[in-house]
Parts: C-alpha cells; structure tokens; sequence
C-alpha cells in the first residue's frame, strides 16, 4: 500500500511538471475532456457515486505515449466541467506489474470499487506473452483508492472455451442482488468473444459462459464490453479488433459497435441481431456507459484511434474523449445524441432561415473552430450538398462534409484537413421529407456530425491550422437551408 502512495505521487508530480512545460496549445479542446497531460486512452470506471459523475481512464503520465498503464480520474457535476483529480490507480504489484488496464467502477454500501485487469508481460512477444487478471480497488471517500488484499479476485482462465492470456476490460453492474461482469476475450481460434462471470459479493466470482463470440468477418479479439438493459432490450457493446473493411465499412483500424437482444442470466447465452457500428468516423474506440440518477444511459468514448499519428503529442499530451452522448433505443437500433447539458456551452446565436445555396457561399457569423452548427437542408433538386469546415484564406486547408443523396451516402473527408492522418468514412443515411438534418460540433482538434437527430454519428479528429476558420456551403443545383443555428461554445473545462 506505501508503494501505491508512492507511485501516485510521483504520476501526479510529474504532471505537475509537465503541465509547467507546455504551455501553448493550438489542438487542446475547448469543451471536450482531454488529457491533463501525458497521453490517455479508453475511458474506464464511468460511474455517478454519491450524486458526483466520476471518470477514469486509461492513462500514462510519464509522457505522450502509451507506457504502463494507470488509472487517471476526473469528477464533474453536470459531465461537461471536469476537476482532475489525483491519479487513481497506478501498477504496483506483481499480478499489474506492467499496466492496470481497462475497467469499470460500482458501489456497493457506499463505498465506491473499481474492478480493472491487472496485466503482465510474460515474455518478449507482446502479442501473446501477456497474463491478464482481473483485480478490485476501492475507496470510501471516491478519491484515494487502495487495492484490495485479495486480488487477483479473477485469475486466468482455464477453460477450453477462452483463451488464457487475452481477458481484460471487466464492466460490471448488479442485477437481483447478484453481481455480473462481462469481459472481452478470445478463444483459442483466435475468435473474439465475450464472456461473462458472476458474484455474490465482489470478491469471489464464477465463470457464466461465453455469452456470444465472432462469426465471419467479426474479428479476433473483442475489448471493452459493456452491457446494459434499455426499453425492454439488452445491449451489448464491444470493440473487435480485426474486422476487415466491407463496402463502406470498417475503415478504422479497430471498430467499436453493438448487437441488441436478450440475455438469459441462468444459461450466460445471448441472443442477438447483427453488430452495429456505434460511430461512422475515423476515430471512436472503447467507449464506455454509465446510467445515471435521471435513468439516462450515458456513454463517452476514446475519440482516437490505435496506431494513428496525434500531432498533439508535440504538445505534451494525446487523446481527447467524445461528447458525453445519450443512448435510446428505438426499433432494435440505438439513437445517439449530444446529452442536454452540451446546451448549456451556448453563446453568441446566429440563425438564418430558408436560404438558398447554389455556388460556393460563406455565411455572416457562420466561422469559428470552437462552435455548434444545427442544420436541416432541403436537398429539393440537388444530387450534392456539402460544407468545407476549418477553411483556411486561400481554401487549400479544409474538412470537408459531403451528401450524395443518388448514392444516400453522407461522406466526411481529411484529406486537407491540416496535419495528421488523412482519408475518408462514410455512413448510409436516408433523407427524410427530401431533408437532411446535421448537428455539428468543433472543438480546434476534433468534429463531431450528428446526423438525423442522432440516427447516425462520424466522429473524427482533424489539426487544422488555428486560422483555418471559414466555413463554405456549396451544391450542385438548389438546395435551401431550411434552418441554420450556430454557436459559438463557451469554455467549461
Ligand atoms: C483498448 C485497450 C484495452 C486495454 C487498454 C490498455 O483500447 O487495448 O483492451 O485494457 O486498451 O491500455
């Protein structure tokens, strides 16, 4: 327990420091939550404990990089103005020697636990020479966190079923006074899966059963799964790793999405329709829920991906999560939308109503880097309608949003974005009333496109240069903007 102490005061000191070190930004969100400094990933621990929202997230202090992994921690009251708090975990003991990797958090008589996998490197391979456990941490006051004496209360396991050394990322929640966890893993085909276990009481746990793994072109590993009952239905979120692209789809490196159903507790089996991307953009990986006092089912996601180049790090940190966005579901299929609290960011309103656009045309008062866009266009007899965000003066740097409504195709496009990873994502979406409806948000490193009041999203991170603030519409013939909103959005974080 010293030796954690320890290490949580040299991680938050060598923030202290780091942060002194950097001091001018042009990529740091203005209203996302985005790493203190140091590099982050998956969101972990999401949870409201005693009326305050909590997150944790997978975290490397010492630099921009990836690096063992621990436990930072942010509080909020409302999921949009986030404290930074101590680090939480850091890897100390020889079943998290090299990382505390992904989790989930729960309470239970007050006290707030944190279940994690607790990871090692068995050799040189890090593809295959990894032991995985899963492991508890608790703490009464939601700040200081100690790991609990027997751990690890998950070992490796030994059934035909899974695979020994690919188990991690235990999302956890309690349903008639038993607790459940789902973890993402693999068999020994190299299959992704998930599966889950069983408590009474935190501490000692039961394997359930895989409750459902890959068929075809479904990946190799699964990570992050979480998994929640919403209107009548189950819903199972997970990352696979491995999906090779189809048509349009799977573009990204790994890919985050769900399947809906019916679980069935006494069996562990999982009956379910066909995976579903959560997010049509580049950069959307391990997302993770939260449900929360209202009974909102909220969920925030690492908006990054593996592996991409993240030109923040020459500013001393990476990594950057989602809006906070509320899931329902509606006919077997999540809808995705802003929470309400985003609102709240609003300033200085420009609205135009029924304009016509038919060549290149920039709108008085519709710029900026840090705003919210709420569009319906009318397509009338157009085939193209699109918008080139973050524009620098000469209109060689821009972000480009396209519909092809012959193909019902939305497109986005970072080919000339600015610095960083370039190419192009694109979903499906049908008009409705020959109407598109777009809620679009910018934050100086990232844009977020809601489309059709949350039917679809495409998330992706863009590096434009700081003055890259026009904004251009453009179609091939008439098309009318039936309603154009846009804020600026004030600071929060
Ligand atoms: C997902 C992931 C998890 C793991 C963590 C390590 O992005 O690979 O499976 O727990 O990141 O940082």
């Amino acid at each position: 327990m010293a030796e954690h102490t320890k290490e949580i005061s040299k991680a938050n000191e060598a923030l202290r420091l780091n942060k002194l070190q950097y001091k001018e930004t042009k990529y740091k969100p203005l209203y996302h939550f985005s790493a203190p400094s140091g590099w982050i990933n998956d969101p972990n621990g999401f949870i409201q404990y005693k009326d305050q929202y909590h997150l944790f997230y997978q975290h490397h202090p010492y630099s921009s990089d990836w690096g063992p992994m621990h436990w930072g921690h942010a509080t909020s009251d409302d999921l949009i103005n986030w404290n930074h708090e101590s680090v939480a975990l850091a890897p100390t003991e020889d079943y998290d020697r090299d990382g505390c990797f992904s989790g989930s958090a729960i309470e239970k008589d007050g006290t707030l636990y944190l279940m994690y996998t607790g990871h090692t490197w068995t050799g040189e391979n890090h593809d295959e020479d990894l032991k995985q456990v899963q492991c508890l941490a608790k703490s009464e006051d939601g700040i200081n966190f100690n790991k609990i004496k027997g751990n690890p209360v998950i070992d490796q396991p030994n059934f035909e079923s899974v695979h020994p050394n690919h188990v991690r990322d235990p999302k956890i929640w309690m349903k008639n006074n038993t607790y459940y966890c789902v973890i993402g893993s693999k068999n020994r085909d190299n299959v992704g899966q998930v599966i889950m276990y069983e408590s009474k009481d935190l501490k000692e746990w039961e394997f359930v059963n895989v409750i459902t793994k890959g068929e075809g072109n479904a990946g190799f590993m699964w990570e992050c799964p979480d998994l929640f009952h919403s209107n009548g239905k189950d819903v199972l979120i997970y990352s696979p790793q491995g999906v090779k692209p189809e048509g349009c789809l799977y573009h990204n490196l790994h890919q985050s999405g769900y399947v809906v159903g019916d679980l069935d507790y006494q069996t562990g089996e999982f009956e379910h329709d066909a995976f579903q991307l959560l997010d049509y953009g580049f950069d959307f990986y391990a997302p993770q829920t939260l449900i929360d006092g209202s009974g909102r089912r909220i969920l925030i996601a690492w908006m990054n991906m593996w592996e991409s180049e993240m030109p923040e790090k020459e500013e001393g940190w990476a990594g950057a999560f989602t809006l906070p966005r509320e899931l329902k579901i509606e006919n077997q299929r999540l809808i995705i939308q802003p929470i309400v609290e985003v609102k709240e960011l609003r300033t200085d309103r420009v609205n135009y109503n029924n304009l016509l656009i038919n060549e290149l045309k920039e709108i008085k008062g519709v710029n900026g880097q840090t705003i919210e866009i709420d569009l319906i266009v009318d397509m009338k007899n157009a085939d193209l309608f699109g918008m080139k965000l973050c524009t620098n003066s000469e209109m060689t740097e821009k972000t480009m949003i396209q519909y092809r409504k012959s193909k019902e195709k939305l497109m986005l496009n970072r080919d000339k974005s600015g610095k960083g990873p370039i190419g192009e994502r694109a979903a499906f979406v049908k008009l409705k009333d020959n109407r598109l409806h777009l809620n679009i948000f910018l934050d100086y490193s990232s844009l977020e496109v809601f489309i059709n009041h949350g039917e679809k999203v495409m998330s992706a991170r863009i590096y434009p240069d700081k003055l890259s603030d026009r904004i251009l519409f453009f179609s091939d013939n008439d098309t009318e903007l039936v309603k154009l909103e846009k804020w600026k959005m004030g600071q929060k974080i």
